[in-house]
């Protein structure tokens, strides 16, 4: 058997019952996406082109370039058909399942981003799909779930626990584990039990396979650094993957630092969702990983305002990569994800998803000695989403800004 694991990370820790779907989809990724069965992928990046609208740019942020005094590079995963990079893995997942003769999708999401990229790829192979969202979430990210449901997705709301990405991904298992003969579960991230930590990978990679020939195009040679945002960590590993080997590249992870990582646990909450930086080896979600728990071991609320960056653990192969030293992980709190949301779009003309201005913010924040002078930035989504919740949280945190000024005087 192919190995389940990264070092010690990964694994399968499931219940039995969802033992035969987990071996069914290890043996279909084996077979289609690793050898190409049936040009699975052949059609998946024909697919990928003409309704996902790659290969996306890698756009030189010249007014940001001149402001740090660096060279800095955004690959547009906002231009992505959707709004995110999310649809890379949403429609290799969705069709895969076609592929397994399945007729109905299901998926957890958290920003929304991935619910609505699962929808938009469901509709467009025709696959029922139901999407699993918690409470929290969809207060605050309204918009998608009313994409989603125009795309004629099911939206169930998960009222349980905190109501964030943890719980949805609970329910979804628990859907999944009465419905494996006709269901395949489109997992978000690059998480869970094995195959999904490498499939998600693998469907991400492009981006890194793009950036990598783009970068050598404009500048004749490799970045110093890439930076990328993680929440399970989906775009990082996907920003990351083909740039593993080049050793002279630093390779950034920028978790959630929400109200500060120095924060003292409240009972079981957190205030932020720093994994990769403070996470301790557990089990979550069917895989070995780093995670935020308590000292009994309990799993504890995370905290971020975006919620794409919300949750308590992280895919085990940055685990793994973070103890070997390959990537480097780093934390920008809320403040600074809002201040950098500002800062694209009043310099460049780009409004960024929350989850995403957490890697932006680390331009400014970031520590000496890690960028170099050319740097990739992995934009991972555009932030319509976020506007709403962007105005009360500046107003919250004391942002100062022609528009919370406007808003902050009723106008
Ligand atoms: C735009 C965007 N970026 C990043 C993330 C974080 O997910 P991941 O770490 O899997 O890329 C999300 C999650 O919803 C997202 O919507």
């Amino acid at each position: 058997m192919k190995s389940t694991k990264f070092g010690k990370y990964g694994g399968q820790y499931v219940p039995e019952v969802l033992m035969p779907a987990i071996s069914e989809l290890a043996s279909a990724y084996e077979s289609y996406v690793r050898k190409n069965q049936d040009g699975f992928m052949d059609d998946f990046f024909a697919r990928l082109k003409k309704f996902g609208g790659r290969p996306t740019p890698l756009y030189k942020a010249e007014r940001l370039s001149e402001k740090y005094g660096k060279e800095i590079y955004l690959k547009r995963e906002d231009l992505v058909h959707g709004g995110a990079h999310k649809l890379n893995n949403a429609l290799g997942q969705c069709l895969l399942a076609k592929y397994m003769g399945k007729e109905r999708v299901i998926a957890e999401t958290g920003a929304g981003q991935h619910g609505t990229a699962t929808a938009m790829a469901a509709s467009y192979l025709g696959l029922d799909c139901e999407i699993y969202m918690g409470k929290k979430d969809i207060n605050r990210q309204r918009p998608n779930v009313f994409r989603m449901e125009i795309n004629g997705a099911k939206v169930n709301p998960v009222e349980r626990g905190s109501g964030t990405l943890k719980e949805a991904i609970n329910e979804t298992l628990r859907d999944w584990s009465k419905s494996v003969d006709t269901t395949h579960y489109v997992i978000g991230s690059v998480v869970g039990p094995h195959p999904f930590p490498k499939m998600v990978r693998d469907f991400q990679s492009i981006i890194s396979q793009e950036a990598r020939e783009q970068i050598q195009e404009e500048v004749g040679r490799l970045p110093d650094s890439v930076v990328a945002c993680v929440g399970g960590g989906s775009n990082a590993m996907g920003a990351f993957y083909n740039f593993l080997q080049d050793d002279q590249v630093n390779l950034i992870a920028v978790e959630a630092g929400g109200k500060g990582i120095e924060t003292k646990l409240e009972g079981r909450i957190a205030h932020h969702s720093a994994s990769l930086t403070i996470g301790r080896e557990g089990v979550l979600h069917g895989a070995r990983t780093k995670i935020l728990q308590d000292e009994d071991g309990q799993i504890v609320e995370s905290h971020s305002v975006s919620a794409g960056l919300d949750y308590a653990g992280v895919g085990p192969e940055l685990a793994y990569l973070v103890d070997e030293g390959r990537v480097i992980p780093r934390t920008i709190g809320d403040k600074e994800a809002i201040e950098a949301f500002f800062l694209l779009s009043e310099m460049e003309g780009i409004i960024p998803a929350l989850e995403t201005s957490h890697a932006i913010g680390y331009l400014e924040n970031h520590v000496e000695g890690d960028l170099g002078e050319v740097v990739i930035v992995n934009l991972s989504g555009r932030g319509d989403k976020d506007v709403e919740t962007v105005m009360e949280e500046s107003h919250r945190l004391g942002i100062k800004n022609r528009t919370t000024d406007r808003v902050g005087r009723g106008i």
